[in-house]
């Protein structure tokens, strides 16, 4: 069984300005110097795509945080994923739990998402994750594995297709399940890509996101099935995102 080259992507959220390109720049220096042995993404906000572009070098890929599902049209203040195309980006996040509930995104929107974004030629990072509630409800798994289901669209590809586990209530809280819990999980969303793509779906990347920092890195990118990380807060610094790129030295 192939394991699939793991992917760090970095999840800027909204958050930064021109001034934060410095950090592109000194990623790229991190990287030239000490290496890194997996794939590397920043996800800046769309302000920023253009310039990080010309930013970062060969071995930082730049992706988009969302887009719409249409591939034109009147849809004030949105971005299609042919745009993003067209500016040279690679991935683009959909589904992200803060899209589904600020902006009550269900998987069948995420679904038409991954779909202009896959049918566009990028690669889309599918999110899925359970709240706090549903996790002490004891429903995790039916949760993520219906998500993962319903959010993957019809014509997806192993090669189009990055799946991201993030636990609503890891995000942004320093908190995260224990390694029993994201090797369950992973295992899980692992049989739903099987069943759905065959053997092709061991090669499917399934990030981990939630919390990832430096310190718990190298512990969770070990865990059998994860094969990379999603990262928000950490990501916004150099230091610490290239600390996290490491736990795949
Ligand atoms: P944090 O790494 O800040 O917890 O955010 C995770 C996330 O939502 C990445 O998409």
């Amino acid at each position: 069984m192939t394991t699939p080259r793991a992917l760090v992507a970095g999840n800027w959220k909204m958050n930064g300005v021109a001034a934060n390109l410095a950090e592109i720049e000194k990623l790229n220096g991190l990287i030239a110097e000490g290496g890194a042995n997996c794939d590397v993404l920043v996800c800046p906000p769309f302000t920023l795509i253009h310039q990080s572009l010309q930013v970062a070098d060969d071995r930082v890929d730049i992706g988009a945080q969302d887009c719409h599902a249409n591939f034109s049209g009147a849809h004030t203040g949105d971005i299609a994923a042919g745009m993003l195309q067209d500016q040279g980006c690679k991935y683009v996040i959909v589904g992200h739990s803060e899209r589904r509930t600020d902006h009550h995104e269900h998987s069948e929107l995420v679904s038409e998402k991954a779909k202009a974004v896959q049918e566009t030629g990028l690669i889309a990072i599918i999110c899925v994750g359970e709240t706090e509630g549903e996790r002490d409800g004891g429903n995790t798994l039916p949760v993520v594995t219906t998500q993962v289901r319903d959010s993957i669209p019809a014509d997806a590809t192993a090669d189009n297709t990055v799946i991201a586990y993030e636990p609503v209530w890891a995000i942004g809280t320093g908190r995260t399940p224990t390694i029993a819990d994201v090797a369950e999980v992973h295992a899980a969303v692992r049989q739903v890509l099987v069943e759905r793509f065959g053997d092709s779906g061991n090669t499917i990347r399934i990030l981990y996101g939630g919390s990832v920092k430096p310190e718990n890195a190298r512990e969770l990118m070990s865990v059998e099935n994860v094969n990379g990380a999603l990262v928000g807060g950490a990501s916004l610094k150099a230091d610490s995102f290239y600390g996290i790129i490491q736990a795949y030295d």
